[in-house]
């Protein structure tokens, strides 16, 4: 019960009981939202379990954990999110970066073996492909593309964030409208591949990060095509996809020319990356 909040482990009791059935893990939740709001480390709350916590800190979280109760994401609310270490933007106009994403920046990053390389990010969102590869891997430049206008605002002042503007930049077009006179050596994307049916109670991520229509597989033709194109030879491709769409994926690679080409699993062992050559 609210009013039996006292201190600040009261706090976390009563926001952990609040989520029991909204969070998958409420309690460890419920202490990153204390800190949040308190602006402290989720560690100093074991120190400061007895400390008092005022009126104004207590509406505040009070307001934050009806927000989850109502289903908005807990990384919107905190308007950030880890990837790789680093520290990313997001808000309702991007996708909140997912960690298995992290398995193909590595995979990229162990490809690159340290070569300085000019990469582009198809369906960049918050940027946090393209700026974690590039802040890992030297001297590499890059390009990020995104159909949304405010996903490529998002992405910039990551850029900036993480002191990287003079190394990449982003554009906002359609990847199909996409052309370049230089061409890349590898090209990264996590596009939408969501089928369409199962995106109708999405309420709070944009529907253009997710949906990949009836199938799933709307934008991958394209896309394995584009990428075909815009490669040096000697070029690499690497796509995330869903893991009922690896056969699919594949072959599509194969078809366009790409060698060599790769099922990657994610920590998961999910089919999850299919990356590729063309030589
Ligand atoms: C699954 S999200 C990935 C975002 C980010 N790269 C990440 O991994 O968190 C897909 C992104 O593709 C973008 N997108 C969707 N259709 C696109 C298109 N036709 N051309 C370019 N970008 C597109 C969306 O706006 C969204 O930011």
């Amino acid at each position: 019960m609210k009013n039996d909040v006292q201190c600040l482990s009261d706090a976390v009791a009563y926001c952990g009981a609040e989520l029991k059935r909204f969070s998958d893990s409420p309690f460890l939740e419920a202490q990153l939202i204390v800190a949040f709001v308190l602006g402290i480390s989720k560690e100093s709350l074991y120190i400061s379990n007895d400390e008092k916590i005022s009126e104004d800190k207590l509406e505040e979280i009070v307001a934050f954990v009806e927000k989850r109760r109502n289903g908005t994401p807990f990384y919107y609310l905190v308007g950030k999110r880890e990837f790789m270490g680093l520290e990313f933007k997001v808000n309702e106009s991007v996708l909140i970066p997912r960690p298995e994403t992290e398995t193909l920046v590595e995979k990229a990053i162990e490809i690159a073996d340290g070569r300085s390389l000019t990469v582009l990010d198809v369906g960049t969102g918050s940027g946090c492909i393209l700026l974690s590869f590039v802040k890992y891997n030297g001297s590499s430049v890059g390009t990020g593309i995104d159909i949304s206008e405010k996903s490529i605002s998002v992405a910039e002042e990551n850029a900036r964030n993480l002191a990287l503007s003079n190394r990449v930049k982003f554009i906002a077009t359609d990847f199909r409208n996409f052309f370049s006179k230089l061409k890349f050596d590898m090209i990264l994307s996590n596009p939408p591949y969501v089928k369409t049916r199962n995106l109708i109670h999405l309420k709070h991520e944009p529907l253009v990060a997710l949906d990949g229509g009836i199938d799933g597989f709307e934008l991958y033709v394209d896309l394995i095509r584009k990428a075909f194109r815009l490669l040096k030879n000697g070029g690499y491709f690497i796509v995330e996809i869903d893991d009922c769409l690896s056969a699919k994926t594949f072959d599509s690679f194969k078809k366009e020319g790409f060698l060599d080409i790769e099922i990657i699993p994610d920590l998961a062992d999910k089919k999850r990356f299919v990356a590729g050559w063309k030589k």
